[in-house]
């Protein structure tokens, strides 16, 4: 599956809030080593660069577009290609940091260990997903997939892999010395025509649309407009709102 960056980018400022956020709770001053999962543009990196200027930083990303577009960000940090759940690190980090992408990964029952076991003692695991995936942005699109004629093509287009909070508490809770384990719902406030659906176009959206012919994805994305647009309506100073809930978990090892 693709990503354009400079879709996802349109809304930077929004993405890159929860990553700040994270990093913020980190405890760690001056980590030799971290690496970002799922890093995209850099955006995210350039947080954890500024943060730790002494560290040895590594961002991996499994889109060569992304990817393009990190290494051409000026951030100081060297640039993997490669997937989450296939890499193997051979020594240890001191962060593992993951800002809005293991998400895209299935079985965090098996995930999360995995990564713990790449962070040296004193360390941490810190990540971040959204949890929004019943906010009616993702229920109208799982209903318009299963009414259309591409219901067959776009049956499993795409799984829920977040887990609750409590759930990462007991994954996380034998393998952590501590676990700080927050949600926040921010209140995007949005400009322009179809906002929502501008959102959505540079992540969530995609698994659905990818997988349609030209006239298929147009009718699709004309559908699912028309219900965004009666879920989110216009206010009267123009704006539009998005409710967008976030869980964060910071493991310390
Ligand atoms: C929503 S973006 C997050 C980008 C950045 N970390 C941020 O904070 O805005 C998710 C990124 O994860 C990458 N990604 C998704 N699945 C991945 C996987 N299995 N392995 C590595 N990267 C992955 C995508 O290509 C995309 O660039």
């Amino acid at each position: 599956m693709s990503w354009d960056p400079d879709v996802y980018m349109k809304f930077a400022n929004e993405r890159t809030r929860p990553a700040m956020e994270l990093l913020a709770r980190v405890p760690l001053n001056a980590p030799a080593r971290a690496i970002d999962l799922g890093c995209g543009p850099g955006n995210s990196t350039a947080l954890l660069a500024a943060r730790w200027p002494e560290a040895k930083l590594e961002g991996l990303e499994s889109s060569p577009e992304m990817l393009a577009k990190a290494r051409s960000s000026g951030v100081r940090a060297s640039w993997i290609e490669g997937e989450v759940e296939s890499w193997s690190p051979e020594a240890r980090y001191n962060v593992i940091f993951s800002n809005a992408t293991l998400h895209w990964i299935a079985d965090h029952h098996a995930l999360l260990p995995q990564l713990m076991g790449y962070v040296a003692e004193g360390g941490a695991l810190a990540f971040q997903v959204p949890r929004n995936f019943d906010a009616p942005s993702h229920l109208l699109m799982r209903e318009v997939a299963k009414a259309g004629p591409w219901a067959a093509k776009l049956a499993n287009a795409r799984q829920v892999n977040v887990l609750s909070p409590d759930a990462y508490y007991d994954i996380l809770a034998p393998l952590a010395r501590t676990l700080d384990i927050w949600e926040t719902t921010y209140l995007h406030v949005l400009e322009g025509d179809d906002p929502v659906l501008a959102w959505v176009s540079g992540t969530g959206l995609r698994p659905f649309v990818q997988p349609l012919i030209a006239d298929e994805r147009e009718a699709f994305i004309a559908q699912y407009r028309a219900r965004l647009r009666e879920a989110y309506p216009r206010r009267s100073d123009g704006k539009t709102l998005l409710p967008f809930q976030r869980l964060f978990v910071v493991a310390a090892k």
